[in-house]
């Protein structure tokens, strides 16, 4: 009797909740601990993102792992993540006795996790194995008091386009090492998108004693049409992130540098490949848009570019793989925002020559596309860059978008590619990228 006052009692709340309490915009914000790896400036500790954290309504730790043996939930890094005192996972979720509201989520999958691939298939195709994973992860979560889970799974990926053909003749021959176009990235995808919809139902049955969040992410160039059946997870998932970036990289696409994260369509592109688009598919298949949730980065995209590139850099430009590692992120054809902005123009390097020579910032403002900046190549072919990246004002009007469109929020990927020490603006403004989607939530 009691109880099931009570039960009425909670399903009314709910209820009211949500219908006169339209909850304020997410701003998810990725933290992901393979940066507490790095050397020298690279390196981002949980302490070093306190500065950000009253801008977040969630942060996600990327990236737990699934281990091929048993399909329990795992570290990626070490098992020194797991220390009870002071490993990752536990400095992460402490960050809520500052900020009581904060929910902190475990992201799992992410792209991070490379070791045998197929398992996240396997793991959907074994009824055990995915309620292994469903247990594990609810041992974790409340081990370590997070607030539930961020499914960012591994789905395979779409093939990277042709290299258009207008671009030119030098990429005939290009063309042919692509691959034979037309076969399906999945041909079990009919039956994997029944499988995740079972994971997603199975999971947030097990967190509601708990309250746990669910959380979805459809990573970077996953066909969200082959795996989401999105009218039967809509009403066991609290958000999707679509991380609506990586649209073209050095990686996938070395001979053509192009819009990396573009909000709405662009001319002579595939129109499948935008923020909008993914938006709207997921809400004319019944997602509320305040449940989608999109995803930017704050990092570059960086390729070399050589001497068939167009003088004003408007893209798509011919391009030769990655661009040269930078001293933050040390990877090849990728520059974090703060390494960005210290290449473009200033007193510094004006009169520099060759590879610290100044790149040209090209703003958007149709905000359709996002902003890239490119150094032509000197007199030898050499030192040419492009580089297309989210800055405050393209992250701006990312999240002015999103408020138009009444979705759900952004999560930004990730906060150790921000400007955790405001070097764009001597030292002015920290996590400027961040504090700019949050006055345009507004
Ligand atoms: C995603 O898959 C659907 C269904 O097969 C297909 O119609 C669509 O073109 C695909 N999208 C992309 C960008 O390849």
């Amino acid at each position: 009797m009691w109880s099931n006052l009570v039960v009425k009692l909670i399903l009314l709340t709910g209820l009211i909740n949500s219908i006169y309490c339209q909850s304020p915009p997410r701003v998810v914000c990725y933290y992901d601990s393979r940066s507490s790896l790095k050397e020298g400036i690279g390196k981002v500790l949980p302490s070093d993102i306190l500065p950000a954290i009253s801008m977040c309504t969630h942060l996600v730790y990327g990236y737990a792992g699934i281990k091929a043996e048993d399909f329990k939930v795992a570290p990626l890094i070490s098992n020194e993540e797991l220390d009870p005192n002071n490993g990752l996972y536990r400095q992460i979720t402490s960050i809520k006795t500052q900020y009581p509201n904060l929910k902190v989520l475990l992201s799992v999958g992410g792209d991070a996790d490379g070791n045998s691939p197929d398992k996240y298939l396997a793991l959907l195709e074994s009824s055990t194995a995915r309620i292994a994973f469903t247990n594990s992860v609810n041992v974790i979560l409340k081990q370590f008091n997070f607030d539930g889970l961020d499914l960012a799974f591994q789905f395979p990926k779409m093939k990277p386009k042709k290299v258009r053909s207008t671009i030119g003749s030098i990429w005939h021959g290009f063309k042919q090492t692509i691959g034979a176009a037309g076969k399906p990235v999945d041909e079990n995808s009919e039956a994997h998108k029944n499988q995740f919809t079972s994971l997603v139902v199975e999971l947030k049955n097990s967190f509601r004693i708990d309250n746990y969040q669910l959380g979805i992410t459809v990573l970077p160039n996953v066909n969200a049409t082959l795996y989401l059946d999105v009218p039967s997870i809509k009403n066991y998932v609290d958000f999707v992130t679509i991380a609506a970036f990586d649209v073209y990289t050095p990686a996938r696409n070395p001979k053509e540098a192009d819009y990396v994260a573009p909000t709405l369509s662009v001319t002579d592109r595939n129109v499948e490949e935008n923020v909008d688009f993914a938006a709207t598919y997921l809400i004319a298949n019944g997602l509320a848009g305040t449940q989608i949730v999109v995803g930017l980065p704050t990092f570059g995209r960086a390729w070399k570019i050589e001497k068939d590139a167009t003088i004003t850099g408007a893209p798509p430009v011919a391009a030769n793989g990655p661009a040269p590692e930078a001293v933050q992120t040390r990877t090849q054809g990728l520059y974090s925002y703060p390494e960005i902005c210290n290449m473009l123009l200033n007193d510094q390097n004006v009169n520099l020559k060759g590879e610290h020579a100044p790149l040209r910032r090209v703003p958007d403002p149709t905000k359709r596309y996002g902003t890239y900046a490119f150094r032509l190549p000197d007199a030898n072919g050499g030192y040419g860059v492009w580089v297309g990246y989210e800055d405050p004002e393209s992250a701006g009007n990312k999240a002015s978008f999103v408020k138009g469109k009444g979705l759900g929020g952004v999560a930004v990927f990730d906060l150790s590619t921000e400007d955790i020490r405001g070097s764009c603006t001597g030292g002015q403004i920290k996590f400027p990228i961040l504090q700019k989607i949050k006055e345009k939530l507004k």
